[in-house]
């Protein structure tokens, strides 16, 4: 990789800067931003910790890729912080045919070939007649009987993008923040000591300004 950068080849420096921020800077910014709700969200920790230990009550220290598919707290969780934190929060796409956009309201839009089309995600996952009390985080939102997100269709939320190009990554990213954190969670008591953090809205994957300080405390019934 950095010989494909250090020759100014273009192409592979593209694959090479593709990856590291598809794969990399977006598991860690999610990864930080949802141990900084969580531990923000007492209510949430806790049903957090008791999924966790109902899952060691079941399978005992086999932690391994079904069980961690059984977490779906842990997984709602992850989902309502890329909601409100979403690593991509603009998506620009070029359009290759003529379509036409209808409204709510009954208006409609051309969108014509050639144009580019900006998608916020910062908006999309902001409406209101869509997420209930959406400055709250809510991982319940998208638990049985709510479904949220799919509220205006299947493209209501998207942290991932959809169609053709959707993040072929998306369920190896959950995977990666629940083995971090249902390790953390079952073998440690944590407190966020740093207030909650700003948003760095400069950074290409906007991540927490600052430091996210953390005080931790190894269980005694760790697993
Ligand atoms: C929380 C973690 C992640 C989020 C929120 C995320 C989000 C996204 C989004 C929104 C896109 C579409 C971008 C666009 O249309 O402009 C995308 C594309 C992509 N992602 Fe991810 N991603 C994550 C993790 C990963 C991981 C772990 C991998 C690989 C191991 C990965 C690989 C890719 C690739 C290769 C594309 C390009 C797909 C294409 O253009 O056909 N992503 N991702």
């Amino acid at each position: 990789m950095t010989r494909a950068l250090q020759e100014g080849s273009r192409g592979e420096s593209n694959i090479a800067v593709g990856l590291d921020i598809a794969g990399k800077h977006t598991s860690t910014a999610t990864s930080t931003w949802t141990g900084a709700r969580l531990l923000s969200h007492t209510e949430c920790l806790e049903a957090a910790l008791e999924e966790q230990q109902q899952i060691v009550k079941k399978h005992g220290d086999n932690i391994d890729y079904d069980t961690l598919l059984e977490m779906s707290f842990l997984h709602c969780c992850i989902k309502e912080t890329l909601r409100m934190h979403p690593p991509g929060p603009i998506f620009l796409s070029k359009v290759h045919k003529n379509f036409t956009v209808r409204t709510r309201e009954g208006y409609e839009y051309e969108i014509l070939e050639g144009h580019t089309i900006a998608s916020p995600l910062v908006i999309n996952h902001n409406i209101p007649y869509i997420y209930k009390d959406l400055d709250v985080y809510d991982p319940h939102r998208f638990g049985p009987g709510r479904a949220e997100d799919r509220v205006g269709g299947m493209l209501t939320y998207n942290a991932f993008s959809g169609g053709r190009h959707a993040c072929p990554g998306e369920a190896y990213a959950y995977m990666q923040v629940k083995v971090i954190w249902s390790h953390l969670l079952r073998n440690f008591e944590l407190k966020l000591v740093s207030p909650f953090p700003e948003t760095h809205w400069l950074k290409v994957t906007p991540e927490p300004r600052g430091k996210v300080e953390v005080s931790y405390k190894r269980r005694i019934d760790a697993t």
